[in-house]
């Protein structure tokens, strides 16, 4: 079944390197047939939180507020690329996801965190399952860890060297896990 996946990235540094662990994700899922599309919090630039999209009456949402809540609420699957600033989560991406919820309820998330470092984003993948379960996703058991980011992908996201292949490794068990159960989600919604 050819799933609708949406990959959510939310660094707005200049010379930011998570964009190449969301683009390789993107064609992961691609060669499997489904459809990816990446949701760029930097590209949607949300204001800083105020209103929830949901504490809007209908129809009077921002645009493109209201664009992303329909495009979230489409979807069978989330894929979190989570990088990590002092040891916590990525304000650009924390911010866009706060203003939605219920477009998030009852799929699966997986998450893929990345550093620039050896511990490869462990902490905020840590802190993305909790706020992701609070929002009524369910994050499934397996988990991308690409430390060495810059090293791991190059600027055409495509993998280097033994990380690399470890990625490749990794990202048939993620992509096998999280597609089942958006299948499963999907069927029962
Ligand atoms: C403000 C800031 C804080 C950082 N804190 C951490 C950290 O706690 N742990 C870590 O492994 N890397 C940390 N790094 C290094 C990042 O892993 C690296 O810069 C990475 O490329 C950031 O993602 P981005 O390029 O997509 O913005 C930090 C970088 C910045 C700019």
């Amino acid at each position: 079944m050819a799933l609708d996946i949406l990959v959510l990235y939310g660094s707005y540094r200049s010379h930011r390197m998570g964009i190449r662990l969301a683009d390789y994700l993107i064609g992961g899922f691609e060669a499997l047939g489904h459809r990816a599309e990446l949701v760029d919090a930097k590209a949607v630039d949300l204001p800083m939180l105020d209103l929830r999209h949901s504490d809007y009456p209908p129809g009077q949402a921002p645009g493109a507020m209201a664009k992303l809540a329909q495009r979230l609420s489409a979807a069978d699957a989330f894929v979190f690329v989570a990088g990590e600033y002092n040891r916590g989560l990525q304000p650009g991406l924390k911010n866009l996801v706060d203003h939605y919820l219920t477009e998030f309820d009852r799929r699966p998330a997986g998450i893929a965190s990345y550093s620039a470092g050896r511990f490869a984003g462990v902490n905020s993948h840590a802190a993305w399952t909790v706020t992701l379960n609070a929002m009524g996703m369910v994050v499934i058991p397996e988990r991308l860890s690409v430390g060495q980011i810059g090293d791991t992908l190059d600027e055409a996201a495509t993998p280097q060297g033994p990380a690399g292949a470890a990625l490749e490794r990794g990202f048939k068990a993620f992509a096998e896990s999280l597609t089942f159960w958006a299948e499963a989600a999907k069927a029962r919604r």
